[in-house]
């Protein structure tokens, strides 16, 4: 495990904190769901300073078993989702700078803290993460008994992009109905606060009831704000989606998906063929 203390944080790190979650309040407070917002009350996330993980997990384990845990940099993906199988959230302990409150590639603190981890008080969301991790093993299982190579290979490159599309369309960039109308639930849109409005209230923005095998096929990118968004019922309804996502797996439904971003890299790919898993039942 990553070891960090608040000591590792500079001031004008905590000063960064500070920016980015007093702006994010009213944002919050307009758009997002209320599952969230029970979580950051629940929470009870330091508004000035960047958080210790082990206040959070206080917490944030006796609601739901999740724990956030420090990672160094990129966990491939098996691993990550592996993790989250087990309850545990790779959590990145780094923050974005200064001159780049607003777009970073990369996960950083402030997205994985303030973005994901209120998610995880939800009961019915975090089973709904957990599914999600069992399917990364169904897959592994599954591409293990595949003699060819070249098979193997192509078979997993198919189901992890359909599995990269699906967490992107629904944990990093999900909307959710509410009695108050269209809310966000999805973590990419939580700790941006430019890209929380706009998914909610812009023109520019289409916005569709989620048909699984819509998001499997349809490609991303991830440097500008998205022009397409699915949106669920509720967490039961997700959690209903990754059962049928894992159920279309074993037919082999995810085996020849459109191609397109998100492009594979070979680490997630190996991460996937080298992982450890029993024997398909
Ligand atoms: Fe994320």
């Amino acid at each position: 495990m990553w070891c960090y203390n608040l000591s590792m944080y500079f001031e004008k790190e905590h000063e960064v904190w500070r920016t980015l979650y007093s702006r994010m309040i009213p944002r919050w407070e307009r758009y997002a769901n209320e599952h969230f917002r029970a979580g950051i009350e629940a929470l009870r996330l330091d508004s000035e300073h960047i958080p210790r993980l082990e206040d959070v997990n206080r917490f944030l384990a006796p609601l739901t078993g999740f724990q956030a845990e420090a990672v160094g940099g990129y966990v491939p993906a098996f691993l990550f989702f592996d993790k989250l199988r087990n309850r545990r959230f790779p959590t990145t302990v780094t923050i974005r700078s200064a001159d780049s409150l607003d777009y970073l590639p990369e996960p950083d603190i402030f997205h994985d803290v303030a973005g994901h981890v209120p998610m995880h008080t939800d009961p019915n969301f975090a089973n709904a993460l957990v599914r999600f991790g069992e399917c990364a093993h169904t897959a592994a299982e599954l591409v293990s008994e595949i003699r060819d190579e070249e098979t193997r290979v192509r078979t997993i490159t198919n189901v992890f992009r359909a599995m990269a599309r699906f967490f992107w369309f629904t944990i990093e960039f999900g909307l959710m109905r509410s009695k108050d109308g269209l809310r966000v639930y999805g973590s990419g849109l939580l700790s941006s606060y430019g890209e929380i409005e706009h998914s909610i209230v812009s023109p520019d923005v289409q916005r569709y009831p989620i048909q699984l095998e819509w998001a499997i096929n349809q490609a991303f990118e991830i440097d500008h704000y998205q022009p397409l968004l699915f949106i669920v019922d509720s967490f039961d309804h997700l959690f209903s989606l990754v059962d049928r996502l894992e159920k279309w797996m074993r037919e082999g439904t995810l085996n020849n998906v459109a191609p397109g971003e998100p492009g594979v890299i070979e680490e997630d790919l190996k991460s996937f063929l080298h992982a450890s898993v029993p024997a398909v039942r």
